[in-house]
């Protein structure tokens, strides 16, 4: 499906090729740190009812490419829409975060009425975009990873450290291990149709896979990922696969040489010179700037990004941030970002 356009920069470098300049895109760079989200947001009624909305999950998508003209582009949608799709409910509290119900620590996955046509607007939103990107803008879509997704299903919200899931992971394994496979499989058929519908690549994010001890990270983060990767791999296989796993330290080397994601994307806390000499050579990466620093700017800024420049100058290498960029993030220091990352 992806016709690789040679101007498709950020495609090349996930495809190996080591540029100059890195292109770079920032995770969360639609949203509400950007006035015209927060205007749109206002008039249609709040985060569900945009991601599901395909004329408004375009335009929002396509908000910070007008704006600042980054390599990619990445599909304004949520990880949670996966568990809606598997019958949970779901709808975000003004101020808290997600709600999901009946959460799974009190009930079991299997009672669901599967909702698949939820996703449809979804697939909807990524024809709209494909139609209207720039052609050298590259094309994201995205799922979370299932040890993440559980995580919210099991406790029905966010969790500081999702000691439910870890909990019901160490006494059911059996039960917990069937819940994983159940998001794999959805996760797998969902990423497909993204791309049956013009997305270049994908990311998949496993935000929580820091939680886990290295026994449970091999089970529940490591073979997952492994099974959408190489899924994935067999029916779309010029389609690159990003993994990100936050916060996993020493065991991102085992996750590049088990899950052979594509790429694999650094969170802010893996030092990028570690990184360098540990990850396998060639393997593109995409990191890692601490959001924070962007919110600092001036020299703490502008230290960060020369050190993780020179850090990946002899390796394929996206730009990024080390998680999503911070609501309260001024828009002129990300200008100031991409005029550093590209000596403009
Ligand atoms: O990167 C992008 O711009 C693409 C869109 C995207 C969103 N969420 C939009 C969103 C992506 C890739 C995500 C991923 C996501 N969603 C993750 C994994 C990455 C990460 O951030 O760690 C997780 C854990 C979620 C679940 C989620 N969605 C939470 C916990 C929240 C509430 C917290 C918050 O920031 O308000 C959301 C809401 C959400 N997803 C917003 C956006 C733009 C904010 C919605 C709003 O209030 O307008």
């Amino acid at each position: 499906m992806a016709t690789e356009l040679p101007n498709r920069k950020l495609l090349a470098v996930l495809r190996g090729q080591k540029l100059d300049v890195p292109p770079v895109w920032l995770m969360r760079q639609a949203g509400r740190y950007l006035p015209e989200y927060r205007e749109l947001r206002a008039q249609k009624g709040g985060f569900l009812k945009l991601a599901y909305d395909s004329d408004a999950a375009c335009e929002i998508t396509l908000q910070p490419i007008r704006r600042f003209g980054f390599d990619g582009a990445i599909l304004f949608s949520d990880i949670l829409v996966v568990p809606h799709a598997m019958g949970q409910d779901l709808w975000f509290e003004t101020g808290e975060g997600p709600r999901l119900a009946p959460k799974l620590s009190e009930n079991d996955w299997h009672d669901f009425t599967p909702a698949p046509e939820r996703l449809e607007p979804v697939y909807e939103t990524v024809r709209k975009v494909r139609a209207a990107l720039p052609a050298e803008t590259t094309f994201l879509g995205f799922a979370g990873s299932p040890w993440t997704v559980a995580t919210y299903m099991v406790a029905g919200q966010g969790s500081k450290d999702h000691a439910e899931t870890r909990a019901l992971a160490y006494s059911d394994p059996v039960k917990f291990g069937e819940l994983i496979d159940a998001i794999t499989a959805t996760t797998i058929d969902y990423l497909s149709k993204q791309i049956e519908a013009g997305v270049d690549a994908v990311q998949l994010f496993d935000s929580w896979a820091g939680s886990l001890s290295p026994a449970q990270f091999e089970r529940w983060v490591i073979a997952p990922n492994a099974a959408i990767v190489s899924a994935l791999r067999e029916r779309h296989s010029d389609t690159p696969i990003i993994g990100f796993p936050k916060g996993a330290g020493a065991k991102l080397v085992a996750y590049a040489r088990e899950v052979r994601p594509d790429s694999i994307g650094l969170d802010e806390t893996i030092d990028p010179v570690w990184a360098n000499a540990s990850l396998p050579e060639g393997l593109p990466v995409q990191g890692n700037l601490d959001p924070l620093a962007l919110i600092a700017a001036g020299e703490a800024l502008e230290s960060a990004v020369a050190r993780i420049l020179a850090a990946f100058e002899n390796r394929p290498h996206i730009f990024n941030l080390g998680h999503g960029i911070l609501q309260h993030t001024p828009i002129a220091h990300v200008e100031k970002l991409l005029n550093l990352v590209r000596g403009g």
